[in-house]
């Protein structure tokens, strides 16, 4: 009597690839990520940092490096970051940011994120700025890796082993890090009243559930889109706040996996641009903010789809459930759970992950090994 057994399938618990998986891990890498960080209190106690608070305070700019997925997660937190602690928040990518003579001073807090911790552009980004005096702190994945032994602190992100080539769960794992990154830097500097922290942490914990709700509700919705749409030769990713950044990055999965033309812009830039691209029949995709409490951001994003509809173009909109404005004009919806808007990347980019990946499958790709990429780039 033998058993036939397929290691990678084992591997795979299940799912059909390890991106199917990974994706489905989404919940927990956010929750993971939470564990241990925080008291009931909304007090977040980060001992593993071990810059001295001292220093920590004195912090008068932040600046984010990264490459690719992990560039997206930092400008998602520039937003958040910037709002709780009222510091400067830059992102570059870490390339650009070695080669450019930035003004770095040990006032400076450089925060490297990386899934890998082996990406040589970030890795030298992260060397430069140690010989010019500022502190680096790393948002790593990987125990023991370059980047998180170099660097003077390191907040792992929890997501566990991350084997297709697609960054997914390491995506809301930085969001996660960076944000308690954030709360905790506000709560040395007072900058936002105890309130405010605990009730942000509040909305952060209910993340890994309103993700695990996208998943179980939205992928039938997701498929049929993939199925209809996966003989487009391009897509517009459009959004703007935090949505901006989704953007990027579901245009960046959609174009590693599934090998299709995508740009992301910011929907603010439309009129200044990418508007002409539009003609008949157009996928765009818009990510859509929450109606309540920034009403500004989701009338200009709706217009912005008034637009190009207007032009013949397919809407595909990543919206709040029940939203009528959605409902009037987009083709495809794919719904999320209501959440404060600096939380809504946790949940938006998640549709976009398997709308990648479907569309991938769709045109008959291997979505964990896509072509010239590679899971961790170790050469600058
Ligand atoms: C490569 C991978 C991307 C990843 C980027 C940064 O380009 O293909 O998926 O986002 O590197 O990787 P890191 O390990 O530094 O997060």
């Amino acid at each position: 009597f033998t058993v036939d057994w397929d290691a990678s399938a084992a591997e795979k618990g299940g799912w059909d690839s390890f991106m199917d998986k990974e994706i489905h891990e989404d919940p927990a890498a956010v929750q993971r990520t939470l564990i241990g960080r925080m008291d009931d209190d909304g007090h977040i106690n980060l001992d593993e940092v071990r810059i001295d608070e001292h220093e920590l305070k004195s912090i008068d700019k932040i600046i984010v490096i990264g490459c690719g997925t992990a560039s997206y997660a930092g400008m998602v937190a520039k937003y958040a970051i910037e709002h709780w602690v009222r510091i400067p928040v830059e992102i570059e990518l870490a390339h650009e940011f070695r080669y450019r003579d930035p003004i770095l001073t040990p006032r400076t807090l450089v925060v490297a994120i990386s899934q890998s911790g082996e990406t040589m552009d970030t890795l030298m980004a992260l060397r430069h700025a140690r010989e010019q005096g500022s502190k680096v702190l790393a948002i790593c994945n990987t125990q023991g890796a370059s980047i998180a032994r170099e660097a003077d602190a390191v907040l792992y992100t929890q997501a566990g082993p991350e084997v297709a080539v697609a960054s997914t769960k390491a995506f809301v794992a930085q969001i996660t890090a960076a944000y308690v990154l954030g709360l905790y830097l506000a709560q040395l500097k007072g900058a936002v009243y105890r309130d405010e922290i605990h009730s942000t942490l509040a909305s952060l914990k209910d993340m890994p559930a309103k993700i695990q709700w996208v998943l179980d509700t939205q992928a039938a919705a997701i498929e049929q889109a993939a199925r209809e749409l996966a003989d487009s030769k391009s897509f517009l990713f459009l959004g703007r706040h935090v949505g901006y950044p989704v953007a990027m990055e579901g245009a960046l999965k959609l174009k590693e996996i599934a090998y299709t033309f995508t740009e992301g812009f910011a929907a603010g830039e439309l009129k200044h641009g990418p508007i002409a691209l539009v003609e008949p029949g157009e996928p765009v995709v818009f990510i859509v903010p929450p109606k309540r409490g920034r009403d500004v951001l989701h009338a200009k994003v709706i217009s912005g789809i008034e637009e190009v509809k207007a032009r013949g173009a397919t809407i595909i909109a990543v919206a709040e459930e029940n939203d009528p404005d959605v409902k009037r004009y987009a083709d495809i919806v794919f719904w999320r759970p209501a959440c404060p808007t600096l939380m809504s990347p946790l949940v938006d980019v998640v549709p976009l992950q398997l709308f990648a990946m479907d569309v991938a499958k769709q045109k008959g790709y291997d979505v964990d090994k896509p072509r010239n990429l590679a899971k961790s780039v170790t050469v600058e």
